[in-house]
């Protein structure tokens, strides 16, 4: 099975082939980072003309760059939610238009579980069940899983998801956006113990989290302090150091709850080292193992949507030809 993936939710436009047999075969990442830069933030409205332009010619080059015609392809999955409803609308008209097109099925596709997914594009691959942690700009969850479509909510943020808070600390700090991994790597130069954030809700029984705290802590921290190059580093640092404590906390209890070894970790912030560092050692201690998406698997791809439409289509699921777009979705 061969399938082509479309991936329009917020600013990258992914597009990938998966080919069950080889894997991927091509892949493209436009990313619009450049045109929202000047706004602070994703414009919406000029989020979804960008899709426009770039979705049809990066389908064309994985085509060509792959040696496919569509006459090769078996399927047709689409990013349907959530996400920008305008942005995701883009995806789902010229994923199913193209569908009916070449006379393919077409498979709407949950973001989450795109990203859920991820770490199956790699070579060692995480056996069921497991616990996954999502860490993405705009969800922070922990699931359960017990196979493909068998998934479990555990936990989640109850305001903030922690890219958001990474966005919005590294705004604080002057940095451009999105600051999640500008700010991660000023951290890399700040001094330990300088600072010292919260652990937001790991002093309470559950899974949940809360992250709009630490923004407005950081806010306070930087409106006491100096403005020099080394204090926002030792802020950085702070900040980054209670949002990975935070998570790794939540996920191990996570994984002694459902008795289970092994952790994935996907969605944006899981291309975060520091994160990745520390779960390596909690799934350690654990005698288990943590997996996770190469790093531009992390953030938003078209790969690991043209990975889950597969799952979805081998188990009989594909669109009629009305398509919607859900911007609110629970996976
Ligand atoms: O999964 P993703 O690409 O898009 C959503 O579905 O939201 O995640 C983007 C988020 C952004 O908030 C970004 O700042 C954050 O992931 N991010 C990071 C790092 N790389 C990306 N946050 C912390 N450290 C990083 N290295
Ligand atoms: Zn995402």
């Amino acid at each position: 099975m061969r399938i082509l993936g479309i991936e329009t939710s917020c600013d990258e436009t992914g597009i990938a082939i998966y080919d069950e047999e080889q894997g991927i075969m091509s892949h493209r990442l436009y990313s619009q980072i450049a045109v929202h830069a000047d706004y602070g933030g994703v414009v919406p409205e000029l989020a979804s003309r960008d899709h426009v332009r770039k979705t049809i010619p990066l389908i064309k080059e994985v085509l060509a760059e792959a040696n496919l015609t569509p006459e090769d392809l078996d399927g047709v999955a689409y990013t349907a939610g959530p996400g920008l409803v305008g942005a995701l609308l883009v995806g789902c008209s010229i994923g199913r238009s193209l569908a009916y097109g070449w006379n393919l099925p077409a498979v709407p596709v949950h973001h989450m579980e795109g990203h859920l997914l991820a770490p199956m594009l790699e070579d060692d691959v995480p056996e069921f069940p497991f616990v996954a942690l999502l860490v993405s700009g705009g969800h922070t969850m922990l699931v359960r899983v017990d196979g493909i479509g068998k998934y479990e909510l555990l936990g989640e943020s109850v305001d903030d998801a922690a890219g958001e808070a990474f966005d919005k600390t590294a705004k604080l700090l002057g940095l451009d956006y999105p600051g999640g991994p500008v700010l991660s790597k000023m951290a890399e130069n700040g001094t330990p113990k300088r600072f010292r954030f919260p652990r937001p809700m790991t002093d309470r029984p559950g899974l949940d989290f809360s992250f709009s705290g630490l923004k407005t802590f950081a806010a306070n921290t930087i409106a006491k302090e100096d403005s020099s190059d080394q204090t926002k580093a030792d802020i950085a640092y702070a900040f980054q150091e209670a949002v990975v404590d935070t998570l790794a906390i939540k996920c191990r209890r996570a994984l002694e709850q459902c008795e289970l070894k092994r952790l994935v970790i996907a969605g944006g912030v899981s291309a975060n080292r520091s994160l990745r560092e520390k779960l390596d050692k909690v799934t350690q201690k654990l005698g288990g193992q943590v997996y996770y998406p190469r790093p531009e698997f992390c953030t938003d791809n078209g790969a690991m949507i043209a990975y889950a439409g597969m799952q979805r289509l081998k188990s009989g699921v594909s669109a009629d030809l009305t398509f919607k777009a859900t911007p609110r979705w629970p996976l």
